[in-house]
């Protein structure tokens, strides 16, 4: 069977209610979503804190689909085996996090995890050439992690480009994740991209209570994308 190059909504829990995490990953699979993203921070990588490996553990049984965890964190080599026991499919390090992303990727994957590889908006594709065959996903910031709700950085659509054909015909899936809504998914569709992160664009305006703008809002951004 060829790779999965279709295209992949994953609401990120960021912009989802902190007090309840299992209903809504429950809501939201129901409504649509393809991946569930999973955004960590330590204060210290990124200028925000969110939650760590326990927290993915206790929401691990209610995602059904695919457990995608973004570590913004420094270092992330001591945590590594953590986030592979709480159940995450994969996991994705910065390339900017440390020196020694090649022994970090193949930790990941001797965890029993899918290794990725994230890039902030000031960091070239050319970051990740010598990469490519520790891989399975590769993650365009599109905007400069920490929040949700930022607005999409347009130069980094190049990248995303750039970065497909240096893949050619390697199992890499291409996240975007940051700015995503129904007007910028297309830009980074068409560049090469197959998984879509999004936080505010898919939560606006639902709840566990009312779910079904979560579903509108998915629909919505596979619709700008004819798809
Ligand atoms: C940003 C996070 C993103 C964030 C995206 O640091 O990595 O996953 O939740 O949020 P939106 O889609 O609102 O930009
Ligand atoms: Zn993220």
């Amino acid at each position: 069977m060829s790779f999965d190059r279709s295209l992949k909504i994953a609401p990120s829990i960021l912009s989802a209610d902190f007090a309840n995490f299992g209903q809504e990953i429950q809501a939201v699979e129901a409504q649509g979503a393809d991946w569930i993203h999973v955004d960590v921070m330590d204060g210290h990588f990124v200028p925000n804190i969110t939650f760590g490996p326990d927290t993915c553990k206790a929401i691990r049984p209610h995602i059904k689909t695919v457990m995608d965890v973004h570590l913004m964190i420094a270092p992330a080599d001591p945590y590594i085996e953590a986030f592979a026991a709480s159940g995450a499919d994969y996991i994705t390090v910065h390339v900017e996090a440390g020196a020694h992303t090649h022994r970090t990727l193949q930790a990941i994957r001797g965890a029993g995890a899918k290794a990725g590889i994230a890039l902030n908006p000031g960091t070239p594709a050319s970051a990740v050439a010598s990469l490519l065959d520790m891989v399975d996903l590769i993650c365009v910031m599109t905007v400069n992690p920490g929040f949700g709700g930022q607005k999409f950085i347009h130069s980094c659509v190049e990248k995303v480009a750039e970065l497909r054909s240096m893949i050619g015909d390697r199992p890499i899936h291409i996240e975007i994740d940051g700015g995503v809504t129904p007007e910028t998914a297309p830009l980074v569709r068409a560049a090469g991209a197959d998984v879509l992160v999004a936080g505010s664009a898919v939560f606006k305006g639902g709840s566990v209570a009312d779910p079904a703008p979560y579903g509108e809002n998915i629909r919505a951004i596979k619709a700008a994308c004819k798809e």
